[in-house]
């Protein structure tokens, strides 16, 4: 009774529709009246409310009796179609961020690929194709192909040797390079100059060169994807590596001059530097010497190869019109080419 009261006069003040002059106790009435009703109805419509939720929930649509074609779209899913029906050359695919960036892109476009891998090793790219055919079947059609990139006549030969199906290459993966020795001016032994400068630089620029025409030709203004791998040392040279260091800085200068040359086609020009990544490449550089290899990675964690290919994958796999130009990646305990974190 206190709150119909209160009520009432709430409404009295508030009402002005209401006259001033109607009796108090019969305001109390009427409102009391009023309130009843409204609970009464209230409470006769909640089952029914209940009952029209449980009927809405287990008619609605969920993501399990979606049929197949309606599958969500996933940053993963777009990026598989947009490589379907690709041709892409990976080179130094024996090893390390080439043999993973191979497997990264079967993986991630499994029904309809073209990979052709290069390398001097072409037993371990024969390898390769079985380890990829095992894994996502015959959708990926796997080309091992015998390159030096460093001699170049091969590379001025590769693309008139490839069988007719897979000459018509979207995706140029330079990946192939290498660095010897940690040896100073004026020690550097004249040899390993040359192999850094003729695999690093002059390989890659041959290897562009060689398939660029295939990409220059493609439509009204050009497609295709120049994805180099460069490294931190072509941004901060450190003693020790200053033939490598050299090397990688010519990379990102042949690199960033060719995708202002090319600005007028749809062609992609991306830089992928990582920064330290456990494979072979500090074996290469100590001469075979696993021990010292090893030592490099002691007490840090470095990056996998598997990182870097994700992330050339990515790269691929963008919208065309997305170019990801230039990307840095370290592991955690990195901060330069120098400045680690080491736990020992
Ligand atoms: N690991 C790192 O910390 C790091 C950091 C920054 C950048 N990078 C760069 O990443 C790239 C890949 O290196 P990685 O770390 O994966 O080293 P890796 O395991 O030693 O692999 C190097 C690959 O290059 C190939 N290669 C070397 N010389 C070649 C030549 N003349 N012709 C054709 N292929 C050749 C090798 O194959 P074959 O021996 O069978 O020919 C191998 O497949 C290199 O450009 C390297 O400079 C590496």
């Amino acid at each position: 009774m206190e709150l119909h009261l209160e009520l009432a006069i709430d409404r009295q003040y508030c009402d002005k529709s209401r006259p001033s002059s109607f009796p108090e106790h019969a305001v109390v009435l009427i409102d009391s009246i009023t309130w009843s009703y409204r609970m009464f109805f209230r409470r006769l419509a909640q089952p029914l409310r209940t009952l029209n939720s449980i009927a809405t929930f287990v008619t609605r649509p969920s993501l399990y009796t979606y049929p197949a074609s309606h599958h969500l779209r996933t940053m993963a899913s777009a990026m598989g179609k947009r490589l379907e029906g690709k041709t892409v050359v990976v080179t130094g695919a024996s090893s390390g961020i080439g043999k993973s960036t191979a497997i990264e892109f079967a993986r991630t476009s499994p029904k309809n690929l073209k990979l052709i891998v290069t390398a001097r090793r072409l037993e371990v790219l024969e390898q390769l194709k079985e380890e990829i055919k095992k894994e996502v079947g015959d959708g990926v059609q796997v080309l091992p192909v015998r390159l030096d990139v460093s001699n170049p006549e091969e590379v001025r030969n590769f693309v008139g040797n490839l069988p007719e199906e897979f000459k018509d290459i979207n995706v140029l993966v330079n990946n192939a390079g290498l660095v010897k020795g940690v040896a100073k001016a004026p020690s550097i032994a004249e040899e390993d100059i040359n192999i850094m400068f003729n695999t690093n630089v002059t390989g890659l620029i041959n290897m562009t060169q060689a398939i660029l025409p295939i990409f220059l030709a493609r439509g009204e203004a050009g497609a295709g994807d120049v994805i180099n791998v460069g490294s931190i040392a072509g941004r901060e040279p450190y003693p020790g590596g200053s033939i490598y260091c050299a090397t990688k800085a010519a990379v990102r200068s042949f690199t960033d001059s060719l995708r202002k040359e090319l600005i007028a086609t749809r062609v992609r020009v991306i830089e992928i530097d990582p920064g330290q990544v456990e494979t072979e490449f500090s074996v290469v550089r100590f001469y075979g010497d696993k021990k010292a290899a090893d030592k490099v990675y002691e007490g840090c964690e470095p990056l996998t190869p598997e990182d870097i290919a994700e992330v050339v994958v990515f790269a691929a796999g963008r919208r065309e019109n997305v170019v990801l130009a230039d990307t840095l990646i370290f592991p955690n305990h990195q901060a330069a080419a120098t400045v680690m974190h080491k736990k020992t």
